[in-house]
């Protein structure tokens, strides 16, 4: 069980181990699995115990240290060397989200800086995916202070929609996307929340509503097909959604059924805010179309539960992620400030001096 009156946190270190909140048992049942190897850290990220973008990225940041830890030579090429094997292994977990390929990088980063024994360099990798981890709390709560301050005016209380589980559990705790709905809620600006339940693997009906319930924001799951049907009827002020990785030009990833999303709040002149930190930007994309789209399991279609609900001899298709082109995002929220998509190169820079 979880206690109700604690900050969900699907990440934390403890004891030399990290421990992550089991993601893929709620919201039947609140568990928690301790990791202690880089190994089980990549399975954990693979299969989902831990996700959304930032999550992923303080999940591998301790993976990596985990790697590190395991390493037994004291001579520092053959420790980097090894260590490198370790990235690699984390890289092969989860292909779209940024964040985890900048939390490795970083690591790494700061392998090849320290000028010290391996003892030493195995204590700052700690304290470096310590760092890494509460820089995200500190930036999900900025992102959520900037989101309040785009959103409509009128009405004084809002009804916002969201996609997927974009919270504390897909972060180092209080989210992106949610993050600004939570602070919206704090603020008195809120009326409810409407979360798209998010086939196929249900994020939002399990995750986001199990946030919001602990939580206390009202909240009205919806399946995916009925966001236009709420835009038309009125009772959608605004939709923010989290990222996997957004392109230098503002084309941004997230997860799949983002896109059909933003094309019909655009249809009913919605405002489509992407909520993401700048470790969630990778300049190095001119556009979206270069961002890797992972495909996953087709079980995740054709199976709800323990069910299959196909019939045999059907094909599947299941990418689990679309790109929102820039063109029908309204403003991207960042823990910088708010822009533009066009706009976003200007914290080019910022976001540089962060690796
Ligand atoms: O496949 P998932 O559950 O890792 O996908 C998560 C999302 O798409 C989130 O919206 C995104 O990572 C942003 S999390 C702050």
């Amino acid at each position: 069980m979880k206690d109700l009156s604690s900050p969900i946190y699907p990440v934390i270190w403890e004891n030399d181990r990290a421990v992550l909140i089991d993601q893929t048992r709620l919201p039947e049942e609140y568990t928690t699995v301790a990791i202690s190897s880089s190994q089980e850290m990549a399975k954990a990220i693979k299969i989902m115990i831990v996700r959304g973008a930032p999550a992923i990225g303080v999940a591998a940041a301790y993976g990596m240290y985990l790697g590190a830890r395991e390493i037994d030579s004291e001579d520092r090429t053959i420790f980097l060397a090894e260590l490198e094997k370790t990235a690699q292994l984390l890289r092969q977990t989860r292909p779209t989200a940024v964040n985890l390929f900048w939390a490795i990088s970083r690591m790494l980063k700061t392998a090849y800086e320290t000028i010290a024994s391996v003892a030493e360099i195995k204590t700052t990798l700690l304290q470096t995916a310590r760092a890494i981890q509460a820089e995200d709390l500190q930036t999900c709560q900025a992102i959520g202070d900037n989101g309040i301050s785009v959103l409509p005016k009128n009405p004084a209380k809002l009804n916002l929609l969201t996609h997927c589980n974009a919270g504390a559990l897909a972060t180092a705790g209080y989210g992106t996307a949610l993050g600004v709905i939570r602070s919206a809620h704090t603020a008195g600006r809120l009326e409810r929340v409407y979360a798209d339940e998010t086939r196929p693997r249900l994020q939002g009906a399990k995750l986001t509503a199990w946030e919001c319930v602990q939580e206390g924001i009202p909240v009205t799951v919806i399946s995916d097909n009925m966001a236009a049907h709420c835009m038309k009827l009125g009772k959608i002020d605004a939709v923010v959604v989290g990222a996997d990785r957004i392109a230098a030009n503002g084309d941004a990833a997230n997860k799949i059924g983002t896109y059909s999303l933003a094309i019909v709040a655009a249809a009913h002149n919605i405002p489509f805010f992407v909520a993401a930190p700048l470790s969630t930007v990778d300049f190095e994309l001119s556009d979206g179309s270069q961002i890797p789209i992972e495909e996953r399991n087709p079980s995740e279609i054709y199976q709800i539960g323990q069910t299959v609900i196909c019939p045999e001899g059907v094909e599947f298709y299941n990418p689990a992620f679309d790109v929102t082109p820039a063109k029908l995002i309204t403003g991207i929220i960042t823990e910088q400030g708010v822009v533009e998509p066009s706009q976003l190169k200007q914290y080019q820079i910022l976001a540089a001096q962060k690796v």
